[in-house]
């Protein structure tokens, strides 16, 4: 398995030997509880860069809700164990002193992209976000970073704050990974109930069914309120929103022109799900 380094100043020595020495660097972030959808990003930094690297934290000041953060899976052993066929040169898995030291005090906040959907529903999770990641590309110095398509306007807000603060860390989206059933892969999924988990997979095949009337030419409110009726239908208890919106700036959009998302977020057996396809 790849070495585990607990400090910024390890990671910095073992980086600084592979730049002294002109080899790339790729970073996966992470918090863990690997899955599949987790190991495609790291697949894809091997086959990119001359070095990977995968970070597990678990970033406390992304987390709204406290007990979310409590219940979120933390299984580090397993986690090395799945990255070591990997050829993933280290893991960086800090805690949350050495991220977040006594004294602390910078956020940083990235308006616009961050404010409609999970930035409604989740007050300060993108705040979360975007200081974490900023300080993994800080610390990691990499030169290029895989995220995915998954928690997409995670991914939008991450390219909107490397452009703004002149980051130099490529961003690369990475497509979503998913169950046999249809099922985004997620940390969370091994909180649903097995009757849940059997409900679960209406989510996407919604979305799925929504994007192809839209295609065809049903008119957007039309397809929405269908597709949030078939997830209710579904057993999943609230939606917290169903949405068509443009693929960058996660703009709303009334016809479809130009490359839209459907995003949606809904809680399943006290579970909060999110997916989202191209339209
Ligand atoms: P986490 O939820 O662990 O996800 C880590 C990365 O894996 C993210 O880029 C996410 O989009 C990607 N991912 C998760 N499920 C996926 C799937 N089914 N298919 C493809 N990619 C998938 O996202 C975070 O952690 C955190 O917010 C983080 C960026 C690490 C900052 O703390």
């Amino acid at each position: 398995p790849p070495p585990i380094l607990r400090t910024v100043a390890e990671l910095r020595a073992l980086v600084g030997l592979w730049k002294r020495a002109g080899q790339t660097v790729g970073v996966v972030p992470t918090m863990g509880a690997l899955h599949e959808g987790h190991l495609s990003l790291a697949r894809l930094a091997r086959a990119d860069s001359d070095r990977v690297i995968v970070t597990i934290f678990v970033n406390p000041r992304q987390f709204n809700n406290p007990s979310d953060l409590e219940k979120y899976p933390r299984t580090e052993d397993r986690d090395a164990a799945m990255l070591a066929g990997l050829g993933v040169d280290a893991v960086f898995a800090p805690a949350p002193d050495e991220v977040y030291p006594p004294g602390f005090a910078s956020t940083v906040s990235v308006a616009g992209v961050s404010e409609p959907l999970e930035g409604a529903h989740r007050p300060g999770h993108f705040d979360g976000v975007a200081t974490v990641v900023a300080k993994l590309f800080g610390m990691t110095m990499a030169d290029r970073a895989f995220f995915g398509e998954k928690d997409w306007q995670q991914l939008m807000v991450v390219r909107r704050l490397v452009a703004d603060l002149n980051i130099p860390v490529a961003i690369v989206g990475c497509p979503t990974v998913r169950e046999a059933d249809g099922l985004a892969m997620s940390s969370r999924n091994v909180r649903l109930s097995p009757a849940a988990r059997a409900r679960a997979p209406a989510l996407y095949r919604a979305l799925d069914v929504a994007a192809v009337a839209l295609r065809a030419g049903t008119p957007i409110p039309e397809a929405l309120v269908a597709a949030r009726a078939a997830v209710l239908a579904a057993g999943y208890d609230s939606v917290d929103y169903l949405d068509l919106r443009s693929a960058e700036g996660l703009m709303p959009v009334d016809r479809l022109d130009g490359a839209a998302r459907l995003l949606v977020a809904a809680t399943l057996d006290g579970v909060r799900l999110i997916d989202n396809i191209a339209v």
